[in-house]
């Protein structure tokens, strides 16, 4: 087996190792949300996002979807769903996409039972797209909006852990 491979298959292990501890249950700011069973350490791939890629055109109306690209979205898969399609948003994320792939990753330490959360800011960017807020974060936003209607000093902080499309 080559070095290459062999870092590779010890990564995909311990991703999918983690991503079998996440199960997916009644959050307190919105529906459902998504949880650890086990703590997870700052600086973990905790997950990664699924679903079919489709045109902004094409993504159904009461579908759960998240935009990945400047006219391209990653919509939930009904043949083959994933926790990732219930992560809620937080103004106070403890997950973010570091690497700017859709994997996401332990922005502190997280403790067991804890709701898994990231920015939805950072990966929008539709003009005009907003939405309300309950996160219960001090900072939080309200109002949550697209990455670049966001003033610059928060697109730079927003930027280590966007989607690689919007740095
Ligand atoms: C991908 S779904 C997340 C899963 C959702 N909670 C469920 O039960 O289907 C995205 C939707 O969840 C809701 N949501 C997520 N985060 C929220 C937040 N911080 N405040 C209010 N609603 C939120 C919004 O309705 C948003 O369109
Ligand atoms: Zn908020």
């Amino acid at each position: 087996m080559s070095r290459s491979h062999a870092i590779m298959s010890s990564s995909v292990k311990r991703r999918a190792h983690l991503e079998s501890e996440l199960f997916v249950s009644r959050s307190a700011i919105n529906g459902r949300g998504v949880f650890s069973r086990v703590f997870i350490p700052a600086g973990a791939p905790v997950v990664e996002c699924r679903g079919l890629i489709q045109h902004r055109d094409e993504v159904g109306i009461d579908v759960r979807a998240m935009q990945v690209g400047p006219d391209t979205y990653l919509v939930e898969d009904p043949e083959s769903p994933s926790v990732d399609d219930f992560l809620n948003h937080s103004c106070c994320p403890n997950l973010g996409f570091v690497d700017g792939s859709l994997m996401l990753y332990a922005l502190r330490d997280i403790e067991a039972a804890v709701e898994l959360l990231f920015d939805y800011s950072t990966t929008m960017d539709e003009r005009g797209w907003v939405m309300r807020c309950r996160c219960r974060a001090e900072n939080c936003r309200g109002r949550v909006r697209s990455y670049r209607e966001h003033p610059k000093d928060e697109q730079k902080r927003l930027r280590r852990i966007a989607l690689a499309y919007l740095r």
